[in-house]
């Protein structure tokens, strides 16, 4: 079976907020789509090891931001490859709460406000339907998953339910590529160092967290 016909599937990403313990948690999901119109509903899937997963099952609301092609790709950074388990992920950006769930502040296409309402099991994920139970409007072109690897050259964690293990190989040649250790972003520059001043454009590591490649 030619598992890269998988890769030709797209997406959008969204930033999930949801309170555990009272504290605002949440993280990156790329799976998220509308199944229902009347009564409009959406599909999301969670990795059973994310911490977000269980605040959903705490507290079945939840808000999506919808990333838009100039929102802030530190948020994915922090969001996608940081647990709130042990991060406070919005301590850099704040949160508004918008119909009793956070909202990381910033620049998004859109905003939904989500009830869940039942899960399906699908081994390492979790399946969760959702109702929209309000809409906040937003600005700017919706970032698309392939946008996030071609344009902004980011990765997905293995987490991630569309993780690709081959990422990595698909860099150029001619360059030399350092690669972050926390996200996995992959530099290209025709020097043999990173600048000593380098910060990684998705995630804020500063250089040291980058390992030469070739
Ligand atoms: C581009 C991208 C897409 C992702 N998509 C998903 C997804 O659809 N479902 C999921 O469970 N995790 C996904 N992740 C991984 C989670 O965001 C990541 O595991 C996060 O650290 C979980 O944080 P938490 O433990 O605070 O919930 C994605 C990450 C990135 C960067």
């Amino acid at each position: 079976m030619d598992l890269s016909v998988l890769y030709n599937l797209s997406y959008g990403l969204y930033v999930l907020g949801a309170f555990k313990d009272g504290r605002a948690v949440g993280c990156v999901i790329n799976t998220c789509f509308q199944v229902t119109s009347e009564n409009p509903s959406v599909v999301i899937s969670l990795n059973k090891k994310n911490y977000t997963l269980e605040a959903i099952q705490e507290n079945k609301r939840f808000s999506l931001s919808i990333l838009a092609e100039d929102s802030d790709p530190m948020v994915i950074g922090r969001f996608g490859f940081t647990s709130s388990r042990d991060t406070d992920k919005y301590e850099p950006f704040g949160y508004e709460v918008i119909g009793f769930t956070p909202c990381v502040k910033g620049k998004f296409a859109g905003r939904l406000i989500l009830d869940a309402v039942k899960t399906l099991d699908c081994g390492t994920h979790i399946l969760v339907v959702a109702s929209v139970v309000d809409t906040v409007p937003g600005s700017g072109t919706p970032m698309t998953y392939s946008y996030y690897h071609n344009v902004i050259k980011g990765k997905a964690p293995k987490t991630a339910p569309t993780y690709r293990a081959d990422e990595a190989e698909t860099v150029k040649e001619s360059k030399h590529h350092f690669e972050c250790d926390i996200c996995h972003y992959i530099a290209e520059t025709d020097a043999e160092e990173l600048p000593a001043d380098y910060v990684c454009p998705v995630c804020g590591a500063d250089v040291s967290h980058f390992k030469k490649l070739d």
